[in-house]
């Protein structure tokens, strides 16, 4: 019935999540309010590590995007089932390290690092820089001979695939910010001026195609690409790799109507090609690394919202305006996501009722939705938007001076505050 199996209606006809009564969770923790299931996380975790360890005989891991959803208690809940993390800035390498994340397991990202960022990467021993531009590469070498380091790193290649997805999201083609161009022969020349640097250590290659990718195709093809490159570097380079990095990019369910596919036949069509494209280079399987972050915490997440006023226009549009908005979830008026919303307090009812979910900001375009059918809301209905759990607290802000939301995680039945709400003080901290 819905979009996570996370959420079921009880008896009293409210929606819950990891059996948490989302009515009872909206009374007690006030809204709006990110929920998270435990549950639900960290049972996706345990089908990508298990698909791995099938698949791959433990030669590699799921790495977690922490740019989906970053704080400590996420860092803790999917490195305790062995996942390695991802980060792409100094703040988002600064939660992991306050989380007690041992930096070898660290994947440092990101097409701008800063030199502070990298000099703070490199001083925290994290596992694995991954090199964007040439830029950083010269800066990375430099700073290591100025610390008497050799740090490791890997490349981020743009494989040149299209994967039909958003163009807002998309991040493997040509025309990208992200990485080296493959078929212009940049990616050829950093790989030689990495091999070539002192106090640099080449260890792998790194792709990531794009994002919310429901095809198994473009991931079997970009496997393809890479590990032809990977096998070029040795033949023509005479320099043996040691890991390939296939990013994330998995799609998620907003909508019952989204196709999104199993993990485990991307696991199983994404390996038999690396083993079939090994076999015919005669190469050793590389560490193989996936870089999921989405579809990890996108469908455990939903947040919770109290409906403040309905706005009924004749002919136009029923305005349902909520707590919340684009501060704390602003996909929608990014690029316009699509989402799954409904009455938290009458979840067994049918959804007739169309609306457009609009926010508290001071924007035309600060909605949550439009015309999506919901329950028939009345003031002071919870009002529910599902699959929130990546890329909402992570790109949330103060517009308007609001305090961001507070995030619960439930597991069992049982609720625990993981990021406490903003408070309005919060918000004057850093004012003089
Ligand atoms: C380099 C890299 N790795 C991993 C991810 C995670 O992608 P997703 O959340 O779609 O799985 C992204 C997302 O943009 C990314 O840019």
């Amino acid at each position: 019935m819905f979009v996570s199996d996370c959420l079921s209606v009880n008896e009293n006809g409210h929606l819950t999540i990891s059996g948490c009564d989302t009515v009872d969770l909206a009374q007690q923790y006030g809204t709006a309010l990110y929920v998270m299931s435990e549950d639900k996380i960290r049972d996706t975790c345990r089908r990508y590590k298990s698909s791995f360890d099938q698949h791959y005989a433990g030669n590699g891991a799921p790495i977690y995007a922490s740019k989906a959803f970053s704080c400590k208690e996420i860092c803790r809940i999917v490195t305790s089932e062995g996942l390695e993390l991802e980060v792409v800035s100094g703040g988002e390498l600064y939660t992991a390290l306050a989380a007690g994340v041992d930096p070898k397991i660290i994947h440092f990202q990101g097409n701008n690092k800063s030199l502070e960022e990298i000099a703070y990467a490199i001083d925290s021993g994290v596992g694995d820089i991954v090199v964007d531009n040439f830029s950083e590469l010269r800066r990375i070498e430099a700073l290591s001979a100025q610390k008497g380091v050799t740090t490791k790193i890997s490349m981020r290649i743009k494989p040149g695939i299209d994967a039909h997805t958003h163009q807002f999201i998309r991040t493997g083609q040509i025309d990208s910010k992200f990485g080296f161009a493959l078929e212009t022969g940049e990616a050829f020349e950093a790989v030689k001026e990495a091999v070539a640097a002192e106090h640099v250590e080449l260890t792998g290659l790194h792709c990531h195609i794009g994002s919310q990718i429901f095809d198994i195709s473009p991931f079997v093809l970009a496997a393809e690409v890479m590990l032809g490159f990977y096998n070029k570097i040795y033949v023509e380079l005479g320099k043996k790799l040691t890991h390939l990095n296939l990013g994330g990019g998995f799609g998620i369910k907003y909508k019952n109507a989204d196709a999104s596919v199993p993990y485990e036949n991307y696991m199983s069509r994404v390996s038999g090609a690396v083993h079939a494209a090994c076999e015919k280079y005669g190469l050793q399987i590389p560490k193989i690394y996936i870089e999921p972050g989405r579809s990890i915490v996108g469908e455990a997440g939903i947040t919770l919202y109290t409906v403040g006023d309905i706005k009924e226009i004749p002919s136009v549009r029923n305005y349902v305006a909520v707590d919340g908005g684009m501060y704390e979830n602003p996909r929608y008026a990014l690029y316009q996501s699509d989402y799954t919303c409904l009455v938290a307090n009458r979840a067994a009812e049918p959804r007739k009722y169309r609306a457009t979910i609009a926010g508290k900001c001071c924007e035309s375009g600060d909605l949550i939705q439009e015309g999506v059918k919901i329950q028939k809301p009345e003031i002071g209905d919870i009002l529910a938007v599902l699959s929130t759990g990546a890329y909402n607290y992570s790109m949330a802000s103060n517009y308007n001076r609001n305090p961001r939301p507070a995030c619960v995680m439930v597991s069992g039945g049982t609720s625990r505050v993981i990021i406490k709400g903003e408070t309005y003080a919060d918000l004057i901290r850093n004012d003089l």
